[in-house]
């Protein structure tokens, strides 16, 4: 979800305006996914780098995703969303990680589609987490080391009820995975759109859509 800075900056604007209008454009994203029968939905709020920000930026954010729960919570429920969370949460704040604990406890039996909302994630923190846990079962006995194949690795991911990813999408025009479910991209097709988050509606998701069904994905065969 890039560019809700420079779209700030562009309409003259602070840039928590700018992550303001990026949470209208989550809501939209949520809503075009499941009139397209879309089933999993992962966005990418907060990177394990995005500490690096102006302490005034990170804790806009924190009460942002916040405000954003505890305004949309219901009519996301009330669409059969579950909500879940990836990446580190234990430095959020405690009355934050509770509000997230209740939103994936009240959405845990809906099943029109999963929404996944990254915070303080990282793709490659999460495969040496996955690696931790795999090498303590192996210390432990309960798992030899032949056993340890890409599915069973994939079981030690933090996604690893949800399908491989299909589709990125990123905003903005910058074209890098930024550390984003590093893994699980090994072959989503890459959509790149210069404009920024703020912007990108149901007209540019459907594009992006369309654009991916016409793409001919053969995994490696012929
Ligand atoms: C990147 O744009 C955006 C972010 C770091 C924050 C994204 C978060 C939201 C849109 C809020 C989502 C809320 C929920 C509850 C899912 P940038 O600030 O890096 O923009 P720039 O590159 O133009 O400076």
């Amino acid at each position: 979800m890039d560019g809700n800075g420079r779209w700030a900056e562009r309409n003259r604007l602070a840039r928590a305006l700018g992550h303001r209008a990026g949470v209208k454009a989550v809501k939209r994203s949520v809503e075009c996914a499941i009139k397209n029968g879309i089933k999993v939905l992962t966005v990418y709020a907060f990177s394990t780098e995005n500490w690096k920000r102006p302490q005034e930026e990170v804790s806009y954010l924190m009460d942002l995703f916040y405000q954003t729960l505890e305004g949309q919570l219901k009519a996301l429920h009330r669409a059969g969303v579950r909500l879940s969370f990836i990446g580190d949460l234990s430095p959020l704040s405690v009355k934050l990680q509770e509000k997230l604990f209740a939103a994936v406890e009240l959405t845990q039996d809906n099943d029109v589609l999963d929404f996944v909302v990254a915070i303080n994630y990282g793709g490659r923190q999460e495969i040496v987490n996955a690696c931790k846990n795999l090498a303590e079962e192996v210390i432990a006995g309960d798992l030899e080391i032949d056993e340890i194949t890409e599915s069973r690795f994939e079981k030690a991911l933090t996604m690893s009820d949800l399908p491989p990813v299909d589709l990125l999408i990123r905003t903005s025009g910058e074209q890098r995975i930024s550390n984003f479910l590093i893994w699980q991209l090994a072959y989503a097709e890459l959509y790149f759109i210069d404009c920024h988050w703020p912007d990108f509606g149901e007209k540019e998701f459907e594009a992006a859509l369309a654009e991916f069904y016409r793409r001919e994905r053969r995994f490696g065969g012929r």
